[in-house]
């Protein structure tokens, strides 16, 4: 039997966890990524021992060496995934299967040892349990889990690390966007790009949100919510906005997004959506989008909805694009109605509120 078969979590609760007016207080109006739970899971990999040393325990402050290869090589993966408060006062993950093996194509991309994905959902199952009276109560609420893991050895050789920290935080969220669903902005970035073929895009690690941020940076100077990518080869083709993947909605009622050729992050809610909309009967087509076309089709009409979606944004619709060779609006400039649908049918099913025909929905009280 190998040792993560027989890993079991040693669970420390914190000694002084926020009391629960104070907890409340937090989590009435939280907006995104500020608030912390009491408790963290941690697991630690040594070359040799493989994975070892799994708890939970209260979330504190890391002490780590300042020659820790990640520090200096930036070896670091992640996920983003949430837990929801269903309409029967249950508790439910979404589809964290799929969290847990990107998480393992994550770490093959950055030369880290792969989580046993039981390990995985052990971690963040086990984190949700005693931290669950932190999920938001108000509409639209969840508790948002960061599972990571970073190269922790202190060595400055350039060389894959022997040894690792996986964790997983949580953080009480509202939405994504100041607005809520209400349309967002986007800038076309035409002078930095996000992926390379051959590249880290289709792994989620932090240096590709680090090598975005000069241009969303850019984004929010041009008044825009998100930065949306062209391809690195020829500056044409639409990929996806620095969090999340893009769709396109035609008059004949099509759909298009763009293809995974391993410089876009392939989306669980991407992957749902393109089922959800399959399952209505709707064609759609994965292919290259390419940025002239998409302004003539929004000019023509021909084009009517554009929208972008990721665990964080849930769906959120693209109301204006904005570029260094003019802007153009997308449809009204609101909400379409595919958007709406897709949006009002995930929810529900994440929410328990609608049936689950996929499974997608893992109960875990
Ligand atoms: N693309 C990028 C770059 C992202 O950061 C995210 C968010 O995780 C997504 C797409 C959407 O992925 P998912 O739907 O799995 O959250
Ligand atoms: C997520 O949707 O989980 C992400 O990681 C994207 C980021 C914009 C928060």
């Amino acid at each position: 039997m190998n040792a993560e078969a027989t890993l079991s979590f040693d669970i420390r609760e914190h000694g002084a966890p926020v009391p629960a007016s104070e907890r409340t207080e937090r989590i009435a109006d939280p907006g995104f990524g500020k608030v912390f739970t009491d408790h963290m899971a941690v697991i630690r990999y040594t070359e040799g021992t493989g994975w070892h040393d799994a708890r939970i325990q209260a979330r504190e402050p890391l002490t780590m060496d300042p020659a820790a290869a990640v520090l200096h090589y930036a070896q670091e993966i992640f996920e983003g995934m949430k837990a929801y408060r269903l309409g029967d006062g249950g508790t439910a993950l979404f589809r964290p299967d799929q969290n847990a093996r990107r998480f393992r194509q994550s770490a093959a991309r950055m030369a880290m040892p792969e989580l046993p994905e039981s390990l995985f959902l052990e971690s963040v199952e086990r984190l949700v349990e005693i931290d669950r009276e932190w999920i938001p109560h108000m509409d639209g609420g969840a508790l948002y889990l960061r599972p990571f893991m970073f190269a922790s050895e202190t060595f400055l050789g350039v060389r894959p690390a022997k040894e690792y920290l996986y964790m997983v935080i949580a953080s009480s969220v509202g939405a994504y966007f100041k607005g809520g669903a209400k349309a967002i902005s986007i800038w076309v970035s035409d002078d930095y790009t996000r992926a390379a073929p051959g590249g880290t895009g289709a792994a989620k690690c932090g240096g590709n949100y680090a090598a975005s941020l000069v241009a969303q940076a850019e984004a929010i100077e041009r008044g825009c919510d998100q930065v949306v990518f062209l391809d690195a080869a020829e500056h044409k083709w639409v990929e996806e906005l620095g969090g999340m993947n893009l769709f396109f909605v035609f008059e004949d009622g099509s759909v298009v997004t763009p293809p995974l050729k391993g410089t876009i992050l392939p989306g669980i809610t991407r992957d749902s959506i393109l089922t959800l909309l399959r399952d209505d009967g709707i064609t759609v087509r994965e292919e290259g989008y390419g940025i002239d076309q998409w302004r003539a089709d929004a000019d023509s009409g021909k084009l009517v909805e554009s929208f972008a979606c990721g665990t964080a944004a849930v769906v959120t619709p693209v109301g204006t694009v904005k570029s260094t060779a003019g802007d153009f609006q997308i449809g009204s400039g609101g909400t379409g109605q595919i958007t709406q649908r897709m949006r009002d049918r995930l929810v529900a099913i994440q929410r328990g509120e609608a049936p689950d025909p996929h499974d997608w929905v893992k109960r875990l009280f």
